[in-house]
């Protein structure tokens, strides 16, 4: 089978594969779903012309984005502190002029866009996934249910007018179409607009080995180099970036029309570090597939060492990410009784490939396993301090990536 770089078109050539893998946020409601679970192979690439490091095979946007997609941003009170922050340091930098408009695409449950609609900022979300977007209603947060793209960037500009800002977090690595996308930011924004992308940083995965960020709706990982290739298409480019620690490393990109604005010294040192980490390498990605082998061998050992003493372990964090280790590593009902999250649309179902049951945190609190894989591995503050009535108890994390041990 051939592939193409879904940006440049350059022949692109898997380095490794993950196996067989279901949606990752495919959650199942009853064992009738079994039969007919979808799975793809999970296979990623590096294009070589255009370093954009992303999954060759991916199932339809309908199957991962609907009216029951599980993944509700406000569960983590982290996220939402964070966000609050990052709306009111854009609207200092971004958004003085009058009556400004910012624009937001995977808007979600309004974690970002409540902070603008809190003052009355004219602001829009776009979000395809219905669920997620009444609950940003809810909250009275603006939202178009809709997939980003150039229509839609038209019929905004028609009914609002060109915007300020647009922003995209934890989504441009889900979206199939970056030229669509790409070409819809260049019709929505204003000429001074600017546009800001966060999401796990790849210099992170591979620097920590955190392989977990690899799964469909993370059909790519991003970094500088390959996101300037990317929208530098459509006449836009990066001109600052701040790293912060979330979801276990991510950048934050600020773009702007090409020349708009002069770029900072942050970013000049961010780039010197994508060079050193040789993202744009084929043998960086050689040896990150010989250090996920690893990986998975000493998470499986750890696992096996306590069911053979006879202990009880289960998971924590029914999380997107979790499925890739989960199916990668072949970790089964045997391996962990169930996993225990606190989102309500994932409890009282079966995780995707795995159907591990997953359960809400009453029943951790009621069955203390002696271990937890911790999946979530990236709020551990704010779990381990949920739980340290269990961990003064004896209970242990096994963490499941970048440094596999127990904790
Ligand atoms: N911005 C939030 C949520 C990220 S989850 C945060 O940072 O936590 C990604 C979101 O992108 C989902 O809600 C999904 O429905 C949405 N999404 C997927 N494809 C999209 C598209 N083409 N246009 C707009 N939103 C999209
Ligand atoms: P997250 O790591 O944010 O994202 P992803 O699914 O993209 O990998 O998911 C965190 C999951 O962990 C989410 O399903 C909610 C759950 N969770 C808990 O069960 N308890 C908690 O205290 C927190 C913070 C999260």
């Amino acid at each position: 089978m051939s592939y193409r770089c879904r940006i440049c078109q350059s022949p692109v050539l898997p380095f490794m594969s993950f196996g067989r893998m279901p949606i990752a946020n495919a959650f199942l409601r009853s064992k009738a779903e079994f039969e007919t679970e979808y799975f793809y192979e999970l296979k990623p690439a590096l294009c070589p012309v255009c370093k954009c490091f992303q999954i060759v095979e991916i199932p339809r946007p309908e199957q991962m984005f609907h009216d029951h997609y599980a993944y509700f941003a406000s569960t983590s009170a982290v996220m939402s502190r964070h966000f609050a922050a990052m709306a009111e340091d854009l609207k200092k930098r971004y958004m003085t002029g009058p009556d400004c408009f910012v624009t937001e695409i995977g808007s979600n449950d309004g974690i970002t866009l409540q902070n603008f609609a809190r003052d009355k900022t004219r602001h829009l979300g776009i979000e395809p996934s219905a669920n997620v977007a009444e609950a940003a209603r809810a909250k009275g947060v603006q939202t178009l249910n809709a997939f980003f793209g150039v229509e839609t960037a038209k019929q905004i500009v028609a009914e609002h007018g060109n915007a300020d800002l647009f922003i995209a977090t934890n989504t441009m690595h889900h979206i199939e179409d970056i030229n669509a996308v790409a070409a819809g930011v260049d019709i929505l924004l204003k000429p001074t607009g600017v546009m800001i992308q966060e999401d796990p940083y790849l210099g992170d995965m591979v620097e920590d080995c955190a392989y977990d960020q690899v799964y469909a709706e993370h059909m790519y990982i991003w970094s500088i180099t390959a996101l300037n290739n990317a929208f530098g298409r459509h006449g836009l480019e990066v001109f600052h970036v701040e790293h912060n620690d979330h979801h276990g490393g991510c950048m934050r990109y600020h773009l702007g029309r090409k020349g708009q604005r002069p770029s900072s010294p942050e970013l000049a040192a961010a780039l010197a570090k994508e060079q050193q980490l040789g993202l744009d390498r084929a043998e960086t990605y050689v040896r990150f597939k010989q250090r996920c082998e690893e990986s998975r061998d000493r998470l499986m050992s750890l696992i096996d060492g306590y069911k053979k003493q006879g202990k009880r372990v289960a998971g924590y964090g029914a999380t997107a990410k979790s499925a890739t280790v989960i199916n990668w590593c072949g970790i089964t009902p045997g391996h962990l009784d169930w996993i225990q999250d606190s989102t309500p649309a994932k409890q009282n179902t079966f995780a995707p490939g795995s159907h591990i049951p997953v359960v809400a945190p009453e029943h951790f609190r009621a069955n203390p396993p002696d271990a937890a894989v911790l999946f979530a591995w990236n709020h551990f503050k704010e779990i381990d301090a949920k739980e340290v009535a269990w961990r003064k108890a004896g209970g242990k994390w096994i963490m499941p990536v970048r440094k596999v041990e127990v904790v």
